[in-house]
């Protein structure tokens, strides 16, 4: 049966994707070879800076985030290299598993997924590794299977306090344009985005990121590498082309949604991320029910883990949810499948947005039985009022 009005898509990405950049997509397809398109290639690629924070090149590929993955690591390391990962949760993990396929040698530091990365521990790992035998240390930035963000700029200070030369690759698929990101001020040497999440696209768009440090190990790498190739792609890209049919109505989404960040603001953005995870966590525990990121400092601004109670299945709630009132809630992956829902509250997003997903969540538990207290909504609701009125008190005294 239709479901009359706008489906809650809130999964922890892909995300709702606002009409204005649907409309820019609408486009007609134009010849990539032309002017126009040179023009609107510069135009993204320029304006991917200002985003990632970078003054470096950024790499666009018709791929989603694996390919992107794939190409920060063939580009800058060679067979054999030692590299450093850490075990934030799922995607850690498969990004991991792809260093093993590629013949790199990950190191793969424990974690219990419940917090994001431990740079005293990366600290202590370089400073044991006085041959430089590492030779890149790879973090994900926001992970998105457990709603823990690592702190970029303290894992930076813990590679220099080591002194080491160790290549940092960061992955924000889920945190770029949601939280707070400085490529080039935390001295990040490839960083990996996504379209689908904050940039507000479509799936089918991924980037690299890539500082001169990259640059100058990618002239000496030797895992074999063609379509991700930089070097494909450094001199076509000066006149905003590429070396194959470019996603072009992808691009024309990615400029809308280039604007859009800085009519808002990248700070705004950022800020308005932190308020709705702010909100949401007030939820959940209003409801009785645990955040599953343990470590505050880690929280995450775009998404958020839900435990569920013990012998209750997350995926039974979500099924609930979704046929009840058309909200899709991320599952729980690899270990934590039915065990954590999770609430995407990123992308293009504002508070009555919020309020309707938090309101779906409250009578999903409900009916499907789940043991909680009322009032979570409620709890959230009293934050954001809190906050647009000091807002609002401010916008007046300015
Ligand atoms: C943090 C993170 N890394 C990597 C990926 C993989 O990206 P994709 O599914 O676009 O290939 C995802 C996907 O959700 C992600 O959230």
């Amino acid at each position: 049966m239709r479901q009359a009005g706008r489906h809650f898509l809130q999964i922890p990405g892909p995300t709702n994707v606002p009409d204005r950049v649907l409309r820019a997509m609408a486009m007609p397809t134009i010849d990539h070879r032309s002017a126009e398109f040179g023009r609107l290639g510069r135009q993204v690629l320029d304006g991917m800076k200002t985003i990632f924070k970078c003054s470096g090149p950024v790499f666009i590929y018709p791929a989603s985030g694996t390919g992107a993955w794939e190409a920060a690591l063939v580009n800058t390391l060679s067979p054999g290299d030692q590299v450093l990962m850490y075990e934030t949760g799922h995607f850690a993990t498969l990004w991991k598993a792809m260093a093993e396929r590629l013949g790199l040698e990950p190191e793969f530091m424990q974690g219990d997924w419940r917090a994001g990365a431990n740079p005293a521990g990366i600290e202590a790992r370089l400073r044991d590794d006085p041959a430089h035998e590492i030779k890149a240390v790879c973090v994900v930035h926001n992970e998105t299977s457990t709603g823990c963000a690592s702190r970029i700029d303290d894992i930076r200070r813990a590679i220099d306090a080591a002194d080491h030369p160790a290549l940092l690759m960061v992955d924000t698929i889920s945190s770029l344009a949601s939280i707070d990101y400085r490529q080039d001020e935390w001295g990040v040497d490839v960083t990996v985005g996504g379209s689908q999440k904050g940039l507000m696209l479509p799936p089918g768009l991924s980037f690299n990121a890539v500082s001169d440090k990259a640059l100058a190990a990618a002239r000496s790498a030797r895992l074999p590498r063609s379509f991700w190739s930089w070097d494909e792609m450094i001199e076509p890209n000066e006149k905003g082309f590429f070396p194959y049919t470019p996603a072009t109505n992808l691009l024309y989404g990615l400029a809308e949604a280039i604007d859009m960040l800085h009519e808002e603001g990248l700070e705004n953005v950022f800020a308005r991320h932190d308020r709705h995870a702010e909100a949401t966590r007030r939820a959940v525990r209003a409801w009785g029910l645990e955040v599953f990121c343990r470590e505050p400092r880690h929280y995450s601004s775009s998404l958020t883990a839900v435990l569920m109670p013990e012998g209750h299945s997350a995926d039974n709630l979500r099924a609930t949810i979704v046929d009840a009132f058309d909200m899709a809630l991320g599952n729980g992956l690899s270990k934590l499948a039915d065990r954590v829902f999770r609430i995407g509250h990123l992308g293009d997003f504002n508070d009555l947005m919020l309020a309707g997903t938090l309101s779906g969540v409250e009578m999903g538990l409900e009916l499907a039985g789940v043991p909680h207290e009322k009032g979570g909504v409620q709890a959230a609701l009293d934050r954001l009022a809190e906050a647009a009125s000091s807002e609002g008190t401010r916008a007046a005294a300015e």
